[in-house]
This record gives structure tokens, C-alpha cells and sequence, in this order.
């Protein structure tokens, strides 16, 4: 009698120190491979297998029913923990955005400060910056009192975006630069432009302009003049600016005050650069390039500047409103260019990496980046597939 009270006394404590162990294991291994920035799927498996093989290995000593019911208790507690994490990881995959979202005091408080800077010296440098997303850049900037450095391809576009934003804000000094700068002796000329402005004038840096095919085709069907527009546009453009702009603020750096904010560089990347974009892979491959451009970057200035890069979902501007207009495909999460504006520079002074333009954006990202390559690849391939398919599909009558 004795002996039995004992024993089930033993096998009470047992369990309950099962549990303590399993739950730590499950907590620890989840939290450090998502740490680790390992996938979803992966994280999960890596603490199930875990906390699975302790069960196993802790009852060993035991009888084959023991086995058993320790298997079950391990399953149902590493299962439950799991979900319970799972719902952590929504809970501050959403926070996070939102926190960005709503508070769009502290960019603008950031941007204000830049902006106090003497005459001459708080110039806001923003490529592609007379239409679409670029032009709303524009004016968040000149808004908060930074004077302006845009480019634009034509003359035209560039004195009636100069005009609208003086309206806006009569006090701001406006430069612009009209070129395609898909030429590589038109990037050549902006960069001589740029040594006149001095590059140590340059508070913020938005290296926006980008292209991509007026339509998703394979790459097959690219021209070599085509491929290589968005390659010098979306990948040299930026490289060198940002080079150039290291060199410069690198040059002038002072000790790091709070009343003395960090200069800001931000990479507009895209979506598309996240994971594989099946007809649209020159592009993509570029926006790629970008996103592991601003990782280093923000690494290797984080003493001078905060760098950002945003990788937007889709917008209404550009080809993408092209694109979607003609296929007329529903997109639910189409943001306006003005929206999107706001949704690149939320995240100035959060340090976030990456970032995109809304919630619905972060969550695809959250989910692009959780999901096996192949399968993400896919659903983004499959989506460039259904608007060729509209595109190529008379309307019906
Ligand atoms: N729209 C989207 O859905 C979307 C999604 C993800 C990422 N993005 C990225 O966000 C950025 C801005 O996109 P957006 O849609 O606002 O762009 P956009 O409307 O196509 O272009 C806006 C600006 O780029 C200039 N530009 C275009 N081609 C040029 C060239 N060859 N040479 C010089 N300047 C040129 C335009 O100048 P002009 O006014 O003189 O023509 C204008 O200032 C791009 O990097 C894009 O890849 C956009």
C-alpha cells in the first residue's frame, strides 16, 4: 500500500516536470528560432520535434503505457503551446504596423527636425519624385519645411510638380532634374548635379524612382534595351546615390545628439522583391537587390543615418494601376499613391526591416516570407498569370 501511494506520488511529480520542461522547451526553441528569423513552418516543427523527443526520451525507463500517456501529454501540451504562440506571433505581427500606422506624429516630428537645419543645408532628395508615390513623398516633405531636390523624366512633369508643391508650400526651396535615367550618361549628369547641391545638404534621401515591363511578361519576351532599363533605373541608380551619399554624410558626421536627429535614407523596394516574381523577375530580382542593398547599408550607417526600406504592395500608380485597371482583376488592397506615402515614411526612427506601405501589405509580406520559396513563388506567379490572362482575354461584349 505504502509502496503504491509512492509510486503514482512519483509518477504525479514526474509529470508535472514533464511539463515544466516541455513548456520550456516549446517557449525556448519557438522564440529562438523566430529570433532567428527562422520560417513559421520551420519554427513550429523545430519545437514540436523538441519538445516530442524529450517526452519520448524522459519516459524510456517506463512501461509501454506510460509511453503513451506521456506521448499524449506532450503532444496536446506542445500542440497547445504552439497555437498559444501562434496567436502571439499575429498578435505583434498586427501591432507592430499598426503602432507605425497610426502614429504618424513621429515621422513628422523627425522630419521637422531635420528640417531645422540652416538655409541650404536640409534638402529632402527624392527620385521619382514628380508623380506617383514620389510626388506625395514630396510634399509630406516640403510640408514639414524640407527644401526639395526631385527628379522627374521630362521638364514638364518637373515645373508642374515644382508648382503644385510651391503652392503647397511657398517657403520651400525646389530643384528639380528632368532626364531619363534609365541612360547611364543621364545618371552621370544628375551626379555632377548633385556635387553643386552637396550631397552633406541632404537630410533625407528617398530613392524611390523605379521600373518595370508596362505589362508581366516572361523573360523571354523582355528586350535587351528593356531588361536593361530596369536594371540601370531600379538597381545602379540607387547603388550609386546611396554610394555617393555614404561618402558625403560619412564626411560630415557629428557626435549623435537627441536633439540632433539621424540623417534618413530610404530604399523604395517592392513586394515583388521578396520572394520570386514569375514574370516580372527582372524587376523583382532588382527589388531584391535593394532590400539586401538598405540590410547592409543600415548596418553600415547606422552611426550617420537611419536607413529604411520599404517594400510596397501594390499602389495606384504607375504601371501597377495600368496593369490593373486594363485586366480589371479585383485587388482589395490597391492603396492610393498618397496612402502609400504615408505608409513608407511611418516607419522613420522605428528601425523596422523591412517595412511596407499598409497592414493588409505587412501581413502578405509576414506570410511571402513564412511560406516555403517555391509556394510563395507560386501564388505570386499565379496572380502575374491572371492578369496576363485579362489582359490578353477580350472584354466581354
Ligand atoms: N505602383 C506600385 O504599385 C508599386 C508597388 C511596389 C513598388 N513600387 C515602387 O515604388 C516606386 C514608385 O512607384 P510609382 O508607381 O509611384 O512610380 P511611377 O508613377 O511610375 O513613377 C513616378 C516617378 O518616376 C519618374 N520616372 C519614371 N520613369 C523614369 C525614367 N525613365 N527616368 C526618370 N524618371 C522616371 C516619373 O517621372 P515623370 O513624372 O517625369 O514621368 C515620376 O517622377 C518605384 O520604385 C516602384 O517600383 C510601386
Amino acid at each position: 500500500m505504502v509502496l503504491t501511494n509512492h509510486t503514482s506520488r512519483t509518477s504525479h511529480n514526474d509529470l508535472r516536470q514533464e511539463f515544466t520542461i516541455l513548456s520550456l522547451s516549446v517557449s525556448l526553441s519557438l522564440s529562438l528560432s523566430l529570433s532567428l528569423s527562422l520560417s513559421l513552418p520551420l519554427s513550429l516543427s523545430l519545437s514540436l520535434s523538441l519538445s516530442l523527443s524529450l517526452s519520448l526520451s524522459r519516459s524510456q525507463g517506463g512501461g509501454g503505457d506510460e509511453v503513451l500517456v506521456n506521448m499524449e501529454a506532450g503532444m496536446s501540451i506542445a500542440l497547445g503551446l504552439a497555437l498559444l504562440g501562434l496567436v502571439l506571433i499575429l498578435a505583434v505581427t498586427i501591432v507592430r504596423p499598426l503602432r507605425a500606422l497610426l502614429d504618424q506624429r513621429r515621422w513628422q516630428r523627425h522630419l521637422r527636425a531635420l528640417a531645422a537645419r540652416p538655409a541650404g543645408q536640409r534638402f529632402a532628395l527624392i527620385t521619382g519624385g514628380t508623380d506617383g508615390i514620389g510626388f506625395h513623398l514630396a510634399r509630406h516633405c516640403a510640408s514639414q519645411g524640407l527644401d526639395l531636390y526631385l527628379t522627374g523624366r521630362t521638364s514638364a512633369d518637373c515645373a508642374a510638380a515644382a508648382q503644385q508643391l510651391k503652392q503647397l508650400a511657398p517657403d520651400v526651396v525646389i530643384k528639380t532634374f528632368a532626364g531619363d535615367l534609365s541612360q547611364r550618361a543621364v545618371q552621370d549628369q544628375l551626379f555632377v548635379h548633385l556635387e553643386d547641391l552637396a550631397l552633406q545638404n541632404v537630410q533625407v534621401a528617398i530613392l524611390n524612382v523605379g521600373l518595370s515591363t508596362s505589362v508581366p511578361k516572361p523573360l523571354s519576351e523582355h528586350t535587351e534595351v528593356e531588361a536593361d532599363a530596369i536594371l540601370a533605373i531600379n538597381a545602379r541608380l540607387s547603388l550609386q546615390l546611396a554610394r555617393r551619399l555614404s561618402v558625403a554624410w560619412a564626411r560630415t558626421a557629428g557626435p549623435r545628439t537627441k536633439a540632433v536627429p539621424r540623417r534618413v535614407l530610404i530604399l523604395v523596394a517592392s513586394l515583388a522583391g521578396v520572394t520570386g516574381a514569375p514574370f516580372c523577375a527582372v524587376y523583382g530580382a532588382t527589388k531584391a537587390f535593394l532590400l539586401h542593398l538598405g540590410a547592409s547599408l543600415r548596418y553600415e550607417l547606422s552611426t550617420v543615418a537611419e536607413v529604411l526600406v520599404n517594400a510596397p504592395g501594390m499602389i495606384r500608380a504607375g504601371n501597377t494601376m495600368r496593369w490593373f485597371s486594363a485586366s480589371r482583376l479585383a485587388a482589395p488592397d490597391v492603396l492610393t499613391a498618397e496612402a502609400a506615402a504615408r505608409g513608407i515614411l511611418c516607419w522613420v526612427g522605428t528601425e523596422a526591416y523591412p517595412t511596407t506601405t499598409s497592414v493588409l501589405h505587412w501581413l502578405t509580406l509576414k506570410l511571402l516570407t513564412a511560406l516555403p520559396t517555391t509556394l510563395a513563388t507560386a501564388l505570386v506567379g499565379q496572380q502575374h498569370q491572371a492578369v496576363i490572362q485579362r489582359l490578353t482575354t477580350p472584354p466581354p461584349s
